[in-house]
């Protein structure tokens, strides 16, 4: 509609602009020079955000439209900082988790909104075999590989390029990950896209191809708190899960192999439910979990871009809903968050102030012969795409 009303003005300014040529062939410049002007719904801005210790500079991106959404995004880590929705009052709040500076990225962060690779979640004992070779990656959680290693592509500084339309602006970031960094196998070329639409949603578009048979898993690692107050806890905070089954983990979070039925169990997000609701229900994988720190398997595989979740904050009136063509999607309730990390606006980030969905193949799938593969082989590209849209719901 919008876009009709534009090209409706558009023609209207060429017609009149035609018109003023002809009656004062003397004011030709002035009528061009206005018919050319375009107006951008969504925009983009850079900015610095000063270096690394190791002396590399990092950018910032402010994406912004039209209707209160504007995020900010740095080439360390493909970092989100800052993603400020409004809620039903209209008022634009960030929602979520992060840091004021570089430096306390830096100096400690549980991945707060980053490009996770080359693997998203857990490897078990940081070993996997392609074609009978085993190769051995960094442990960072306990005995198992976490989100890449120890530096992952959450801690690397990636290229940034540009580039709008008239109704969206993109970031476009590309890291190259050398042969054997972190101990995977294969020089890939890795691209993530972030496009700020003027409807309100943020796609990610992640790509990669590889020189040498890799694995290969992506995803983002926003931890969300749609009040848009981080001093509130997200357990009244709702869930929906378009998924009939999860997958069980063993006392180390590494999947023991099989898929469950959510039915009957706290693992049922079905329907909208509060994180809290069940949360403290007595049960093994909770308990092993720490509360949910579990990927669910997603309904309707093989169909592209489909609903994955939706999470609803009845206080503010913020909804984030998510679409994907990934398997899989991890829901983390913030577990390991502690009070001991100094949150944006003067406080901390206490237990469970923010949630996790992170789209994904499943966690360890380079070790088990039954999910679908994460094997990415030269000549192939790896594609991989989700959407979070965001929206108020007034009751
Ligand atoms: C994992 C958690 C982990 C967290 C790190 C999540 O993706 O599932 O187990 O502690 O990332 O911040």
């Amino acid at each position: 509609m919008k876009y009709l009303k534009r090209c409706i003005y558009g023609l209207a300014l060429v017609f009149f602009s035609i018109l003023n040529l002809q009656c004062k062939p003397e004011k030709k410049k002035e009528a061009v020079e206005t018919e050319t002007v375009v107006t951008k719904d969504v925009t983009i801005e850079k900015r610095s955000f000063g270096e690394t210790p190791e002396k590399e500079k990092v950018a910032i991106y402010t994406l912004k439209n039209t209707n209160g959404i504007e995020i900010n995004i740095m080439t360390y880590g493909g970092i989100i900082t800052s993603l400020k929705t409004p809620n039903k009052k209209g008022i634009s709040e960030d929602i979520v988790l992060g840091y004021n500076s570089l430096d306390e990225y830096i100096k400690s962060s549980p991945y707060f909104g980053a490009i996770i690779g080359r693997y998203g979640n857990r490897i078990a004992k940081g070993k996997f075999k392609i074609d009978g070779k085993t190769y051995t990656l960094a442990t960072n959680d306990g005995e198992n590989h976490l989100h890449g290693g120890l530096k992952g592509f959450d801690k690397v500084v990636w290229s940034a390029s540009e580039e709008t339309t008239d109704n969206s602006a993109s970031l476009i970031l590309s890291y190259l990950s050398k042969d054997m960094e972190e101990g995977y196998p294969g020089n890939i070329d890795v691209t993530v896209t972030y496009t700020l639409t003027n409807e309100n949603t943020l796609e990610i578009a992640y790509q990669a191809t590889t020189d040498k048979t890799t694995v290969v898993n992506l995803t983002q690692h926003s931890y969300f708190n749609l009040s848009g107050d981080f001093s509130k806890s997200i357990l009244d905070q709702q869930v929906q899960i378009n998924a009939d089954t999860y997958i069980p983990v063993d006392q180390t979070l590494i999947p023991t192999g099989e898929l469950a039925t959510v039915e009957g169990t706290p693992f049922d997000f079905r329907t909208m439910k509060t994180i809290g609701k069940d949360i403290e229900v007595a049960n093994d994988q909770l308990k092993k979990g720490l509360g949910f720190d579990h990927c669910w398997v997603l309904n309707n595989q093989n169909i592209g871009m489909r609903f994955a979740a939706k999470a609803y904050d009845p206080t503010s009136g913020r909804v984030l809903e998510v679409t994907t063509d990934e398997p899989g999607i991890q829901f983390y309730s913030g577990n390991f968050l502690d009070g001991t990390l100094p949150s944006k606006n003067g406080g901390t980030y206490a237990h469970r102030s923010g949630f996790c969905l992170e789209t994904q193949h499943y966690p360890d799938s380079p070790n088990q012969k039954d999910f679908p593969t994460t094997i990415l082989k030269p000549g192939k590209v790896y594609n991989s795409k989700t959407s979070f849209k965001f929206y108020v719901k007034k009751e």
